[in-house]
């Protein structure tokens, strides 16, 4: 087993000293190797996965086989960063027994060292549960997308009556039955500063200010994939929207004038074999054709 990687007992650690967590989503080999490179925490195989990979509208038709197969590939490229795999709607709902099998695989078959699940003080018992089991579990209170359709759209939570006592509760319900850490989705700073200053687990936010102990975003909005999605929480780091669209534009140019590819780019008769390592055997198709 590797040393250097985060578990939770680094990130509780980095609570502890003021440090403050990075985590990202993830959901191929690629993404995970350049992220882990890049030094992130925590990289989550989110149910985003369902939006931004597969185009839906909502999480909600993303299955556990889908989760399963897509942390294998990140589990694959990531060597430094915990990765942590979100239980999907409806994989953990109906029974406790149905969460606990589900996130057995979830460790088993995707490679995962935690699992998040949406929800509060109601899932207490089943983190429990999976604490017992030796499953770390990743809590997520706040605007938790699955409930899209009871919250009537993916709205700021927590601003009407009782909603400030409702997360504080919900959040040492999740400490008390032993999650590692929770995540604090889409609500007022001030509110997640004040349970983040009343836990001793770490909080991840996202929408939630700078109050939290760790900061989370979907890869593809910090990348700027969808230049028509901009929300107020989302800070761009690129805009690579607009810059695979105009190389893809480049290239079919390229290929209609002919100019692609040059002989540089191409095969001689007698040519030697030049060996390959395996980043450039997986990110070449030619180079297996040599
Ligand atoms: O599915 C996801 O990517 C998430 C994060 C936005 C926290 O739950």
């Amino acid at each position: 087993m590797k040393t250097n990687r985060v578990t939770i007992h680094t990130l509780r650690a980095q609570k502890q000293r003021g440090e403050r967590i990075s985590m990202l989503t993830a959901y191929d080999a690629t993404f995970a190797r350049l992220l882990d490179e890049a030094g992130i925490d925590v990289l989550l195989v989110g149910d985003s996965l369902g939006m931004v990979v597969q185009g839906h509208d909502t999480t909600l038709p993303v299955t556990l086989d889908e989760v399963i197969y897509h942390c294998r590939a990140v589990a694959r490229g990531a060597t430094r960063a915990q990765i942590v795999g979100d239980m999907p709607f409806m994989s953990y709902q109906a029974s406790i027994e149905q969460g606990l099998v589900n996130a057995g695989r979830l460790i088993k078959e995707g490679g995962c060292h935690a699992v998040k699940l949406e929800g509060g003080a109601q899932h207490a018992p089943l983190v429990e549960r999976l604490v017992a089991c030796g499953i770390p579990v990743m809590g997520h209170i706040g605007l938790t997308p699955q409930s899209v359709h009871q919250m009537g759209g993916f709205k700021v939570q927590g601003r009407g009556a009782g909603g400030r006592e409702k997360l504080i509760e919900d959040a040492k319900a999740l400490e008390a039955a032993g999650a590692y850490a929770i995540v604090l989705e889409g609500i007022p700073a001030v509110i997640a500063s004040e349970i983040s200053a009343q836990l001793s687990i770490p909080t991840i936010g996202i929408g939630a200010g700078n109050g939290c102990d760790g900061q989370v975003l979907v890869i593809y909005d910090l990348l700027g994939m969808d230049e028509s999605f901009k929300p107020k929480f989302v800070r761009r780091y690129e805009s690579l929207g607009i810059r695979i669209r105009s190389a893809a534009q480049a290239y079919i140019a390229d290929v209609r004038d002919g100019t692609f590819p040059a002989e540089a780019e191409s095969f001689s008769l007698d040519e030697p074999v030049k060996a390959t390592t395996p980043p450039a055997l997986y990110s070449s198709g030619a180079a297996k054709a040599k």
